[in-house]
């Protein structure tokens, strides 16, 4: 498996509708896509999904992640106990992209009741575009788990 083009998603029902355009968005675009769920708008603990998404990029079985859910709050809470990952929330593209550049953010949150669909695409698109520029901000990452 190609690593840089590999990707793992997930959501609860509330995000459900925007996770599968996004996934349709990333195989358009070459990206081999794991959908970790939910698949469909029925309720469900975002927590379950978001745990399945951190741990797979938290082991490294994959580079990055997009976990969206209502607001994107509770997604970015979980993902954010898992060792190794820095997820993001972002609604504009400016933190989408600075998310990459000084964080190295290795999963995306979005709020699917936030952004409209435009919006996420140019937010995904922005974030898998850019890269980290390492230097101090490598020091300063490494410094959050020590
Ligand atoms: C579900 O109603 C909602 O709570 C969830 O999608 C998310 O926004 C939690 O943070």
């Amino acid at each position: 498996m190609d690593k840089d083009k590999s990707i793992i998603i997930g959501s609860d029902h509330a995000a459900y509708e925007l996770k599968e355009k996004i996934k349709t968005y990333l195989v358009d675009k070459g990206y081999s896509v794991e959908d970790a769920g939910t698949d469909s708008t029925e309720s469900v603990n975002y927590v379950d999904y978001g745990k399945k998404v951190a741990s797979a990029v938290s082991k490294g079985r994959y580079l990055k992640g997009v976990l969206l859910c209502g607001t994107g709050l509770g997604m970015s809470i979980v993902a954010n106990r898992f060792l190794n990952v820095r997820a993001a929330l972002c609604s504009d593209v400016f933190s989408a992209k600075m998310s990459r550049v000084h964080n190295d953010s290795n999963i995306l949150v979005l709020g699917g009741r936030i952004v409209g669909d435009i919006l996420a695409f140019e937010l995904v698109q922005t974030w898998l575009d850019t890269g980290f520029e390492g230097g101090r901000h490598l020091e300063r990452i490494k410094s959050i788990d020590n």
